[in-house]
């Protein structure tokens, strides 16, 4: 036995030379003088002996535990020493507290310019069903955008209303908002829409749009206009115009796209002043296509039950990630939805 404790200690004190962090001087310590350690073999050994050996290695093992214990209690101590001795007044490494998301940063500052000038912000709903995303919205049956493959449809048991889907764009929030209230109105309603779209540099599943509507009895196509150039003005330049070509959406009459005087080329398209070159932001065509609109097609109000011969209203709908695209040069959707932080920090405020 006397054998056996030798090695014991030399064991323990050559682990304990070896312990560098608090947490390996707790495992020693379990490892030495917990239940399942060999000491404690050594200790239930001890009923076996006769009466003068028992108390002799009674007291011998006893000895032992005491000595590994006070060893361990000392260097303990020298360790709790060390961490006393780290300087708390030291400068600590810098915490990266992370920054709004390009996408949410340009969705905030477009919200921003429309609240200045009146519009409240409403959120809907990103589970829609087929009558707030299609027939409130004038969009009959046989319209393709319905169809499987340009909406995802959900596993729901459908209601009053129809199938459940994911919203394919903004535009439902004009139908929940005049539902629950009256006009006047000015909206602006932010928000994630959904189409099974194949992913590309300038297509996602999934991406987010801007939809701002007004309704009151003296709305008119010009405001419409003013209020976009407004807002055009504010966020990419002062010196940007608008051009409005007509268009066909089922929930406005009329309907016009807009397109906004190319920021890099000024509208110049390949006449720019790096000597004719042409300008590969707009293509050489001067403009760059930013949102559609019109105004409220009157079946619209009806299905909310507002009358469409006392008021009229305009609406418009814009892709924040286009409007980022054209307003920070970037060329690739994808590195909005990659995490990449190489991209994302070189627009955190
Ligand atoms: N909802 C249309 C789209 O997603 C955009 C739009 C909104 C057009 C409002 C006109 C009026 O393409």
């Amino acid at each position: 036995m006397e054998q056996e404790l030798k090695k014991l200690k030399e064991d323990f004190e050559r682990d304990l030379a070896e312990a560098k962090s608090g947490t390996e001087l707790e495992t020693l310590k379990v490892k030495y003088l917990g239940r399942n350690s060999r000491l404690a073999e050594l200790f239930s050994q001890i009923p076996a002996l006769s009466g003068d050996q028992r108390s002799f290695w009674g007291r011998r093992l006893n000895q032992v535990k005491k000595d590994l214990a006070a060893a361990w209690e000392k260097a303990t101590g020298s360790t709790d020493g060390q961490q006393e001795s780290l300087d708390v007044t030291f400068p600590s490494s810098a915490v990266n507290s992370g920054s709004r998301h390009i996408i949410s940063s340009t969705s905030q500052k477009i919200c921003l310019i429309f609240q200045k000038l009146g519009f409240d912000i409403v959120e809907g709903n990103e589970i829609e069903d087929e009558q707030h995303n299609f027939e409130a919205l004038n969009i009959p049956l046989e319209h393709p955008s319905r169809d499987a493959f340009d909406t995802f449809y959900l596993n729901l048991a459908e209601k009053n209303n129809g199938k459940y889907l994911l919203r394919s764009h903004t535009s439902p929030s004009q139908i929940r908002v005049m539902q629950k209230n009256k006009p006047p109105l000015a909206v602006i309603s932010p928000g994630r829409v959904y189409r099974p779209d194949v992913v590309d540099a300038t297509h996602s599943f999934m991406f987010h749009q801007i939809e701002g509507f007004a309704v009151d009895t003296e709305i008119n196509f010009s405001q419409l206009k003013g209020v976009l150039l407004c807002f055009a003005r504010e966020f990419f330049s002062q010196d940007v115009n608008l051009r409005f070509r007509p268009h066909f959406f089922p929930f406005t009459e009329p309907s016009a796209e807009v397109d906004v005087s190319c920021i890099i080329c000024k509208g110049q398209g390949s006449k720019t002043k790096t000597q004719g070159k042409r300008c590969s932001v707009c293509k050489g065509k001067g403009w760059l296509e930013i949102l559609g609109c019109g105004m409220i097609h009157p079946k619209v109000l009806e299905a909310c039950a507002i009358d469409s011969k006392k008021y009229r209203g305009f609406a418009f709908g814009m892709g924040v990630e286009r409007i980022a695209m054209l307003k920070y040069g970037i060329d690739d959707i994808r590195l909005f939805y990659e995490n990449d932080l190489r991209f994302l920090e070189q627009f955190s405020l």
